[in-house]
């Protein structure tokens, strides 16, 4: 069955009324499209608690700075839909700028602390972007669940934050990472990489993986940490490492020694794409 396709807020809230008056749960994923195997395990997920799956399609302008590539950005909504249709998605909410942004918002919702480092600073104004559309998307879907992906961890971590601070009445779950088979994190941004490229991207898993080994190994100190990861990414020509880092997931402050809740993160540049990933070095209840 294909899902509901609709464009405008009214469509939307007029379709999820009735859903809700009918008694049934809103499970929401929020996506900017060209999906991937990642965004349907987030559709899978939302699907388990969940009466009526709405996934939301918007490149949201306000998260990208001027020499980013929104312009640039994979777009692609019929094979979208389609996805969704396979996923048995009920409802997709597809807006275009004009209709999000009517009038430039110049509401915002900003954050400071978890946003501060690693994402935060090396794109300004970015988490102020997504904040704002994701909380107008939780205005306008009203979902009972939203699920996000940890691939995005300190977004990941901003949303929870935000929930929690503003009194959001949505339940947020965080879903695992989706690795193709060679390690490398499922992103809409994988298609612009050129084979060697796609080859090099391996090494952001592989530096993870290695700073995971050394606390397997009993390495607790995040500088030895941090150098371990700069070395796997630094050896290879094509990647310019911007930061490779061990922070506590939730709160996003430095750490120096690894304690639970440790998490690595690293950004590089793979030739003109910039790729992110991140693991966790130990789990919260330890
Ligand atoms: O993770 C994304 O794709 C985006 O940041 C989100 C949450 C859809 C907001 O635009």
């Amino acid at each position: 069955m294909t899902p509901s396709h609709v464009t405008s807020i009214s469509e939307c809230r007029h379709a999820l009324g009735g859903e809700r008056e009918a008694g049934r749960r809103i499970g929401y994923v929020a996506t900017m499209g060209h999906l991937h195997e990642g965004h349907l395990s987030l559709i899978d997920r939302a699907r388990e608690s969940t009466d009526c799956v709405v996934v939301s399609v918007f490149v949201n302008p306000l998260q990208f700075g001027p020499t980013e590539d929104f312009e640039a950005y994979p777009r692609d909504l019929d094979r979208d839909l389609g996805l969704c249709a396979d996923r048995g998605v009920e409802l997709v909410f597809a807006p275009d700028e004009s209709e999000m942004y009517a009038q430039a918002p110049v509401t915002r919702i900003t954050m400071s602390g978890v946003t501060d480092r690693l994402e935060g600073a090396a794109r300004p104004g970015h988490f102020d972007g997504v904040l704002t559309v994701v909380m107008k998307l939780f205005q306008i879907v009203q979902p009972d669940a939203a699920v996000f992906g940890q691939k995005d961890a300190q977004q990941a971590a901003a949303i929870l934050r935000m929930v929690s601070d503003l009194a959001v009445p949505v339940e947020v779950v965080i879903a695992p990472t989706v690795r193709e088979e060679d390690g490398l994190a499922c992103s809409s941004r994988n298609v612009f990489l050129t084979g060697p490229e796609r080859q090099s991207a391996t090494r952001l898993f592989g530096a993870l993986r290695r700073a995971q080994e050394l606390v397997t190994n009993g390495e607790r100190e995040t500088g030895q940490l941090e150098v371990a990861m700069q070395d796997v990414l630094s050896a290879d020509d094509r990647i310019e490492v911007e930061y490779a880092a061990v922070v506590d997931g939730r709160s996003f402050q430095p750490l120096r020694v690894v304690t639970p809740g440790a998490l690595a993160a690293v950004a590089a540049r793979v030739g003109s794409t910039r790729l992110i990933d991140n693991m966790w070095l130990m789990s919260d209840v330890d």
